[in-house]
């Protein structure tokens, strides 16, 4: 059987709605000939750009995710989008638990269970974010942190919807201008880990979540990484952000799994 590789991109808050989605556009027609039986790509716009992108993309090509999401339908969350919201315009991926908004936005591990549980119990895919900070890396307990994360994060998911879970593991000291990526060694080490992490909380159906790795992945070191056998994707943020780049990223390692080429 082929195996899926993952690949996406969060656009933070970047782009304004003409380039989203032109940047869509682009990626799509550069992608269009990759069977999507080889590769799941989507895209996590920002939430202004999300109504044009949804109207404008095709679905069969690129899937679109929310950065973010409220754990209640409506009410008194000033600020907040609903799952509904996000229903409404086709929206059914969302992402929980990005690095930024755990440590800049400060959200805590039950926060991010309860939107995981959210989206879940709404029929959404959920990409929950986990990894360590370089001080608890320092301290030699990111395996610690990552299980942490994974069992409040996940807590009380019933079997029935990890089908619609996707993780992804992105070290908080390998994301942005200032990260170090990780050497592959290491995401395959902590890919490892949260595999296991999840086969003890969920059994057999635990180690077929697909665990992607994200954190300064470029052109360069995309074929490494996705060469290990744990890393099922990969979560590209600067390095995405240019479609014919992207693109290229893509076509060096999408068939590495299967062993076939382009
Ligand atoms: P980066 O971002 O690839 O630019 O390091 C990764 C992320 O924040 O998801």
């Amino acid at each position: 059987m082929t195996k899926k590789i993952f690949f996406g991109t969060n656009l933070k808050m970047y782009k304004n709605i003409k380039e989203t989605t032109e940047y869509l556009k682009t990626l799509s027609q550069l992608t269009k000939d990759i069977s999507r039986d080889n590769m799941e790509l989507f895209v996590i716009p920002s939430y202004t750009s999300l109504c044009s992108a949804a109207q404008s993309t095709d679905k069969q090509f690129i899937t679109l995710g929310a950065q973010n999401m409220c754990w209640e339908e409506k009410g008194t969350f000033t600020g907040e989008i609903s799952p509904l919201m996000l229903q409404e315009m086709g929206i059914g991926l969302v992402m929980i638990g990005h690095s930024e908004r755990r440590h800049v936005l400060r959200e805590t591990d039950d926060e991010e269970n309860r939107k995981v549980k959210c989206a879940l119990n709404h029929g959404m895919t959920a990409l929950l974010c986990v990894g360590e900070t370089a001080k608890e890396k320092d301290y030699k307990i990111s395996d610690e942190v990552i299980r942490t994360q994974l069992k409040i994060g996940l807590h009380d998911i019933p079997g029935s919807q990890l089908s619609r879970l996707w993780i992804a593991y992105e070290p908080v000291w390998a994301i942005g201008e200032s990260g170090t990526p990780a050497s592959s060694e290491y995401a395959e080490e902590k890919h490892q880990t949260i595999k296991n992490c999840l086969t003890e909380l969920f059994g057999e159906a635990g180690s077929q979540i697909p665990v992607l790795y994200g954190g300064s992945v470029n052109p360069d070191n995309a074929v490494s990484l996705i060469s290990q056998p744990s890393v099922d994707g990969l979560f590209t943020g600067r390095s995405a952000w240019d479609a014919s780049v992207f693109n290229s990223l893509i076509r060096k390692t999408v068939y590495i799994k299967s062993g076939s080429c382009i």
